[in-house]
C-alpha cells in the first residue's frame, strides 16, 4: 500500500493539522506495516502556482521551454505522480479565511489534469480517481455545524468534498478538531476526540 502524507498548515509545531495528520498516518502504518509512505509539506516547501506560461507547458516541449517553466512543470508533474501512485492519501487541511490555505489550493491545481485524474465524454466530466481513499485531517477555530450560524461560511470540507468528488472520489474520512481559538477547554477536548478519531480508522 502506498501512503501519500500531506500538511498544508503554516503554523509549523503549533498545528493543529499536522497532529492530526502525524496520528492518522501512524495508525494506518499500523494497520499496514508494510506501506511506503510518500511525505510533501507544503508549507516549508511550496509548489509552483498557476501561471499562463505553466498551464501552456503541457502543450509544449519541454527543449521549447524557458528554464524556471521547465522546471516547475517538472515539479508539478512529479506532484501528480505521487498522487496517482497513492492508494490512501492523508491531507492536513488547515481552516484559513474560511477556506483552504493557499498552498494547498496550488496542490489541488496540480492535480486536475484533465486524462489523468478526470475526463470528458459526451456525457460531461468523469472523475478518474474511485479507487482511492482518503482522509482529510481537518482543524478550524470557530464551529462550522450545519445548524449553526456560521455554516454559510464553511468552503474548507466543503470545497475539498466538492473538488475530490470532482475526480471521482467517494471514501472520503474526515477527522476533525473545531472550535480550538474558542477556549482553551475547547481545543483540548476537540484535539483530543480528534486524535481518538485518528487512531481508530479501519483498514484499506
Ligand atoms: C491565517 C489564519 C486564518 C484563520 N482563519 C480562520 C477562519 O476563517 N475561521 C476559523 O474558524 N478559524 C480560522 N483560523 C484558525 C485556524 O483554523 C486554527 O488555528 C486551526 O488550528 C488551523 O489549523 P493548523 O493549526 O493546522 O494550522 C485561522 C488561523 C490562521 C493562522
Amino acid at each position: 500500500m502506498n501512503i501519500l502524507h500531506i500538511d498544508s498548515s503554516i503554523l509549523g509545531e503549533q498545528s493543529v493539522s499536522r497532529s492530526l495528520t502525524s496520528a492518522a498516518v501512524a495508525r494506518l502504518r499500523a494497520l499496514s506495516p508494510d506501506a511506503r509512505v510518500v511525505y510533501r509539506d507544503l508549507a516549508a516547501n511550496p509548489i509552483p502556482q498557476f501561471s499562463a506560461a505553466l498551464v501552456a507547458a503541457g502543450a509544449t516541449p519541454p527543449e521549447q521551454l524557458d528554464e524556471p517553466t521547465r522546471r516547475d512543470a517538472a515539479t508539478l508533474g512529479a506532484v501528480l505522480e505521487e498522487l496517482l501512485a497513492a492508494d490512501v492519501i492523508v491531507v492536513g487541511v488547515p481552516m484559513y479565511n474560511f477556506g483552504i490555505p493557499s498552498q494547498l489550493k496550488s496542490w489541488l491545481d496540480a492535480l486536475a489534469v484533465p486524462g489523468k485524474t478526470f475526463s470528458y465524454d459526451e456525457n460531461g466530466a468523469k472523475g478518474l480517481l474511485g479507487a482511492k481513499r482518503f482522509v482529510i485531517a481537518s482543524a478550524r477555530g470557530g464551529l462550522f455545524g450545519e445548524d449553526g450560524p456560521y455554516a454559510a461560511l464553511e468552503h474548507q470540507e466543503s470545497y475539498l468534498r466538492s473538488f475530490l468528488g470532482f475526480l471521482g472520489v467517494t471514501r472520503i474520512e474526515i477527522v476533525r478538531a473545531e472550535g480550538v481559538r474558542i477556549s482553551q477547554a475547547q481545543a483540548e477536548s476537540a484535539i483530543a476526540a480528534a486524535l481518538q478519531e485518528a487512531s481508530q480508522l479501519q483498514p484499506a
